[in-house]
This record gives C-alpha cells, structure tokens and sequence, in this order.
C-alpha cells in the first residue's frame, strides 16, 4: 500500500496575481504579455481581477497564504492605491502567515523613489527588479525600455525605500557578450548586496525575434559554457548560493518563498490573464486550471477558466520529481509524502537507477543530487517522465 491516510494533508499555498501589459513588449519574451495601448483597461482589470479572486477563493478549501507574487508583464504599472485594494481584499479572503511574502516584480523604466515607498506602504515586502544588463549596448540589442542608468537609478530606488528583500533579474547570453561583459554586469548587481539574484540564460523560442541580430552573434557552446561557470563563481564568491538552476540567494532565508513553494510542488491560486492554479484537494487529489489568458478576453469575462484537469493520480509523483530536483537541496522522502500522498516506495525503482548512474544519492531519508546529477540534470529527469 503505497498511498498514506488523508489526514496528514498539509501543503503550504501560495497566490499568484497575472498583470499582462508592459509598456513595450520585449522581442525575446515569451510571458503571457502585451504592450499596453490604454492606461485605462488598468482599473477595468483591477475590478476583474477582484471578482476573479473572490471566485477563485470560493472554490478553495485551504485559506492560508505564505506567499502573494505580482507577476508579469510588468505589474509596477498598477497604481499602489490598487495594490492595496488587491491586498485588502486578499486579506478578507485568506489568512495571511504573519511572515507572508508579497514581491511585486518591477521594470526599471517604470519605477522612482516615491513610487517605490508607496508600494512598501502598500505592503509589498519583496521589489523584483527586472534589469538584465547595466550596458546600454546589451539593453538596445534586446530592446529593453530602460538605459543602464535607469536600471542603477532602480536599484537606488528600491533599496532607499528600505526594501531589506528584492531580487534583481540578469539574463546572459546576450548578444557578442564576452565573459567579462557577463562578469561586469554581475558586479555591478553585486555592489548593491542584493538578497537575491535571478540570473537567467537568454532563451529564444524563435531567434530571428531580436530584431537586427542574428543567431550566430549569441554566444554559444564553449563560450556560454565559460560565461555560465565564470558567472557562477562571480556570484559563489560574492556568498551568493546557488538554489535553482537560476536562482542565487544569500541566506535561506533569502530565497524566494514563492517559487520555492512551486518547486517544492506546493499549491498556489492563479489569479488573472493566463495564470495558472494548482489544488490538492483532502484526498491528495491534485486539479490544476488556467485562467483565460488573452488580456482582451479576460476583461469581459464572466467564468474566468479557460481550462481545469484532474491530474492522473500515477503522474502526481513524477509531477513532485520533475519540479523538486531543480531544487538544490536534499529532498526528503517526508516532503514527498506530505505533498504527494504517496509513500516513497512508490518511485523506488526509478530512484535506484538513478543512484546506479552516479545521479542522486539516497541517504538520511532524502533524496541528494550529486554534481554529476546537476550537470546532467535532463538525464535525471528523464528517469521519471
Ligand atoms: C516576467 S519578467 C518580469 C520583469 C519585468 N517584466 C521586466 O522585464 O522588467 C521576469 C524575468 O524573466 C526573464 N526573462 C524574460 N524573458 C526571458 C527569456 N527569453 N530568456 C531568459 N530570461 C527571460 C527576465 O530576466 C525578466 O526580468
Ligand atoms: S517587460 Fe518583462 S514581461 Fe514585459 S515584455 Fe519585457 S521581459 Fe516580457
């Protein structure tokens, strides 16, 4: 018997709030996003977004929250009087832990001082400031709004409106960039002792989407491969630990609440354009929903879902591996179980396996990643597809 009895159901949930305009849509992005053509659809999607929640709450049998995520496109476009009426409303909805993380994610090209105090009083406590790069060049090549002045000027801002916790977005990869252009822009992120960094490689999903540059002008291969370790021990070296394949805390408590929560395969409400929900109901079983995602759409929406799915149960431990082991940290074969439903047993064969090749060790009732796992981290995942 490999199921456990429905009363030791625990699972930590999180809400995630979808805002999908920026003021320019970015060539590479691939976000559920699209440049804003009317400041006033702002208000109207503020009003769906709160009938949206309020739905959604109703379904929900859980009431607890330990993390709220403004994501985009680029929620600092909402006015902070709107953010508390978001907040005020949760707050009627949901019991907030007292130690609740709210991060609202920021485009430099949107953001001042004032701005940044009145979102802190509005009780946001996380700033994720989407910067990139600090070059003017790199910024042009990827159209972002911003110049590398504003993208200082941000960060000054966030970190004098007394945010103790944000994280600052890099992306490398970047077209002609040189590991020292790479290592530069690490280090001027460093300067500031941010909590946390996101550094992501740049994907492209159709590479002729940066306007003007051509594929072979990205730096591949060897020479993203020497970008990728330089970057990794710029960020080791400055006490930056690495906890995901691209995110880099100081502490643990630094680490980011919310999307630990995703890969820990907690649940998490979704709440506006396109997002997506996950509910464990006392029964371990898990549905998974999308809202309707078309900004256009969603704003004369009457029923928000676009779609709902039970997921099958034989796919719920492979679902927990496949989001766990981009995880940095044991697994332990508790938390499978707490958030499964499932004992352990249930993966053994293919744990094993996985052990024979070097991938994970099993001990201390956990589940490790060796090295050799994390750099061959699809092979790994393979054995639970
Ligand atoms: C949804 S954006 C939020 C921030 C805000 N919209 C902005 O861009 O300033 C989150 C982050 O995803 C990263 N990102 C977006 N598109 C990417 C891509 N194609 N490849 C790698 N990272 C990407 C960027 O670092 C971006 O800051
Ligand atoms: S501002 Fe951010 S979300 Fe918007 S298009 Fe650019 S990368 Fe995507």
């Amino acid at each position: 018997m490999n199921f456990v009895s429905k009363n030791t159901l625990s699972i930590p949930q999180a809400l995630y709030i979808h805002f999908p305009w920026c003021l320019s849509k970015c060539p590479y992005c691939d976000f559920n996003s699209y440049a804003l053509a009317n400041k006033s659809l702002i208000a109207a999607y503020v009003n769906q977004l709160l009938i949206d929640l309020g739905n959604t709450a109703k379904d929900c049998p859980n009431k607890e929250l330990i993390s709220i995520y403004f994501g985009g496109g680029t929620p600092s476009l909402l006015l902070p009087r709107m953010v508390v009426t978001i907040l005020e409303r949760i707050n009627k909805l949901f019991d907030c832990t007292p130690e609740i993380e709210i991060t609202l994610e920021a485009n430099p090209g949107t953001i001042d001082l004032p701005l940044c105090q009145k979102f802190r009083e509005a009780g946001v406590n996380r700033l994720s400031l989407g910067i990139q790069s600090f070059s003017d060049k790199k910024l042009q090549d990827i159209n972002r709004i911003h110049s590398a002045k504003e993208a200082l000027a941000a960060v000054k801002a966030v970190k004098g409106a007394g945010f103790a916790n944000f994280n600052l977005d890099l992306m490398y990869g970047l077209p002609e960039q040189t590991v020292n252009d790479a290592i530069d822009d690490l280090k001027i992120a460093l300067d500031f002792a941010p909590p946390h960094v996101s550094w992501y490689q740049l994907t492209l999903e159709k590479p002729h989407f940066l306007p003007g540059i051509t594929l072979s002008q990205l730096p591949q291969g060897e020479k993203l491969w020497d970008i990728q370790q330089a970057g990794q021990e710029c960020l080791a070296a400055h006490g930056l630990k690495q906890y995901e394949v691209s995110a880099y805390a100081q502490s643990l408590v630094d680490r980011c609440k919310h999307n630990m929560n995703y890969w820990a395969y907690g649940d998490y409400i979704g709440v506006g354009a396109g997002a997506h929900g996950k509910v464990t109901s006392s029964d371990y079983a898990v549905k998974r929903y999308e809202k309707i995602a078309h900004p256009s759409k969603y704003l004369n929406a009457e029923s928000f879902f676009e779609s709902e799915e039970l997921v099958a149960k034989e796919k719920i431990p492979l679902e927990f591996m496949l989001n766990a082991l981009r995880l940095y940290q044991p697994i332990s074969f508790d938390l499978f179980q707490k958030h499964t439903g499932f004992t352990i047993d249930i993966i053994k064969k293919q744990l094993q396996s996985a052990e024979n090749l070097g991938l994970i060790e099993l001990r201390e009732e956990s589940i490790y990643t060796t090295e050799h796992g994390k750099n061959f981290l699809n092979d790994l995942l393979e054995f639970f597809l």
